[in-house]
């Protein structure tokens, strides 16, 4: 099941404020990875990364003005959000209310179909749906690069789920001293024409993450002697990796792909203490994919922040690979995705 890719989302409205508004996104896998910011208020990271949204997982958000309410109401999946989660949202509404100088709040309702907080990227598709969706019924007319950089607040991948199929997220100038009038940290999307690719999901554990990527990436640019070699590799990873997209050439994406992520899990390894996100099951799985690529077939790894597996390959390839995965780990979920569209508005109501 494939959908199209849109690679210029709907622009968030062109007049003022609407009641409410709903806007559907994906998640993203990167394959060079955002791993550490410079600037936590703003997100700004200390390098660019790329990333293929997916065709599944969609996040659809709601949100609606609430003109008597004295606070912002936020569900997912229909139970009242609290503590953390609630309180990035609520920031972001902040935000979108500052800017567009209206003070009402909001009521916010997520329907999540990604497993939340599994290093699956449900933060992505969430603020990309959220900052559409909350541009829109604030009355914010904003292009696909400004939402892109809306987006980036509230938490730094959603920047690039508001685009379809391959995404650039650009790390933007580094002044020292960035303000919020700075533009240059969006992202944008990248041809990858001729390139037919699956990133086979093997979800080895769904629960939440031990640590989370916010508190896991200031420790390791804190403390990791890694972090900085890493960083200064990722420059050269992105040359690669965009040559061989131009290329369409998925052995190159893909050898670029696991190196650059085999080398952010090991800048958190060598963190004090160490932030370790893969289990024995993501090793178990990273054999299997040694196995597939010994045995013929390219199939390449990425992990982010948590144990489960992102195998890209061919397309035509991904059902024999996630049959090879299926069967490495015990009670261990597969699922197939391909290229995906950005975020989108899908109705308003006036
Ligand atoms: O956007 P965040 O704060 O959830 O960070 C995501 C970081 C990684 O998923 C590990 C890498 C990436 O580029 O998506």
């Amino acid at each position: 099941m494939r959908s199209e890719h849109r690679t210029t989302p709907v622009r968030s409205r062109e007049r003022s404020t609407v009641t409410s508004a709903t806007a559907v996104a994906h998640p993203n896998i990167a394959l060079i990875k955002y791993w550490g910011k410079r600037d936590e208020h703003l997100v700004l990271p200390w390098t660019d990364s790329l990333s293929m949204t997916l065709d599944i997982f969609p996040t659809t958000t709601r949100v609606r003005l609430a003109p008597e309410a004295e606070h912002d109401e936020v569900t997912l999946d229909g139970v009242p959000v609290a503590g953390e989660a609630r309180r990035r949202v609520v920031a972001f509404l902040e935000l979108v209310r500052e800017r567009a100088g209206l003070p009402q709040r909001a009521v916010v309702e997520t329907e999540n179909t990604v497993p939340t907080g599994a290093g699956l990227a449900s933060s992505a598709s969430g603020f990309a749906a959220l900052a559409v969706a909350a541009a829109s019924t604030y009355g914010l007319d904003l292009d696909a690069t400004a939402l892109s950089r809306l987006a980036r607040r509230g938490s730094g991948s959603a920047s690039r789920s508001i685009f379809g199929g391959f995404a650039l997220w650009h790390a933007g100038r580094h002044t020292g001293t960035a303000t919020d009038t700075d533009l240059s940290s969006y992202a944008e999307p990248v041809p990858a024409g001729g390139l037919d690719p699956a990133l086979v999901i093997a979800v080895v554990d769904a629960g939440p993450k031990a640590v989370p990527s916010r508190e896991a990436m200031r420790r390791t640019v804190e403390t990791s002697p890694l972090y900085r070699p890493w960083a200064a590799s990722s420059k050269d990873d992105l040359v690669g990796m965009r040559e061989a997209l131009r290329r369409a050439d998925l052995d190159a994406v893909g050898e670029v792909a696991e190196r650059n992520a085999l080398g952010m899990h090991a800048t958190m390894l060598a963190a004090r203490p160490a932030v370790r996100y893969l289990s024995a099951a993501t090793l178990t799985v990273l054999d299997s994919v040694l196995r597939l690529r010994r045995d013929g077939t390219p199939a390449y790894a990425t992990m982010d922040a948590g144990p489960n597996v992102k195998v890209l390959c061919r397309r035509a390839d991904a059902e024999r690979v996630a049959e090879a995965v299926r069967g490495t780990v015990p009670g261990c979920s597969v699922h197939i995705a391909g290229p995906g569209p950005g975020a989108r508005l899908l109705n308003e109501g006036g």
